[in-house]
């Protein structure tokens, strides 16, 4: 039996249990993928190790202290500095980012994007910025603080601006190919916008896609972004092709359609 789950604070919330069982349900894999919740951070993989799980998913805030804590860090998520996904191998802790790439096969469906303006300097704007920058996409990052949030962009090669220095800017000039991404939590649990509605507006124009990765309500992000006619999504996708890749590192096989399928059902 493969025992798995996610690790978070809070995790009550979390849909990945309901996706995740659906999964291996539908796969016909004995196993069970449960919630924990994790008060401290430093301690997830010796909580992890003596859980006896096969594999783990972390969530907010933990995804940095899985990262420190690593036997060892596989792929995109070396670069990020913060990874989403555990797996149990040869006794070792392997760790992987899967919300990256997640991000990407969420923004396929709207074609080539040449350059992508992302909103927000935390954990998930890493993850998505390091995924865009190898996919030789232009990024720009937008935050409403400066401090010790836009060096890790900067040496990303990332232009990086408070919404004060884009403002004073004489022209802000995108092409149609550009994606405005959401990744602050603006809209969460409030009806803020990210940024000023006219700033947002005029960055607005000069592009054809928003994405905001709160899922499950329509944002005050993604009803201006209808408003001004964007093609939009909300973070839906994200979550289930991040959940899709960690299983694939979980059983270590591809996932088929009608599971994908399946799993997507559990997030309406
Ligand atoms: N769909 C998915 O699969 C998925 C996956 C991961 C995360 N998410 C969502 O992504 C969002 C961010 O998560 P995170 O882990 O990256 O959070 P985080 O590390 O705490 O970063 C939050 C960012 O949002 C900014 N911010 C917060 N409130 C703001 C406001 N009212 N106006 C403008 N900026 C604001 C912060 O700015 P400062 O630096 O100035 O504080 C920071 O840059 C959350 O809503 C989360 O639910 C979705």
């Amino acid at each position: 039996m493969i025992k798995l789950g996610i690790f978070g604070n809070p995790v009550e919330h979390s849909k990945s249990p309901l996706m995740q069982n659906s999964a291996l349900q539908s796969l016909g894999i004995d196993g069970f993928y449960d919630k924990y919740l994790l008060l401290d951070g430093s301690q997830i993989k010796n909580e992890f190790l003596s859980l006896r799980l096969d594999g783990a998913n972390i969530t907010v805030p933990h995804k940095e202290d899985a990262y420190k804590n690593a036997d060892e860090i596989r792929g995109i998520a070396q670069k990020i500095g913060a990874v989403n996904t555990y797996v149990k191998e040869n006794d070792k802790v392997i760790a992987y980012n899967t919300d990256g790439l997640g991000f990407m096969m969420a923004i396929e469906e709207f074609g080539n994007i040449q350059n992508a303006i992302i909103l927000g300097a935390g954990g998930t704007a890493k993850a998505i910025a390091v995924a865009l920058k190898d996919a030789n996409i232009e990024v720009t990052i937008i935050n409403r603080s400066r401090k010790g949030r836009l060096e890790f962009f900067e040496e990303l090669g990332c232009k990086c601006y408070t919404p004060e220095e884009l403002s004073s800017l004489s022209t802000i000039n995108y092409q149609l190919s550009t994606i405005i991404i959401n990744t602050t939590s603006a809209g969460l649990k409030d009806d803020l916008l990210p940024m000023q509605k006219e700033l947002l507006q005029s960055l607005m124009k000069n592009a054809s896609f928003a994405f905001d990765c709160i899922y499950g309500k329509t944002t005050p992000f993604l009803a201006l972004a209808k408003e001004m006619g964007l093609q939009y999504k909300d973070g839906k996708d994200m979550l289930l092709f991040q959940g899709v890749l960690a299983l694939e590192l979980f059983i270590k096989q591809p996932i088929p359609t009608s599971t994908i399928e399946q799993m997507d059902k559990c997030l309406k």
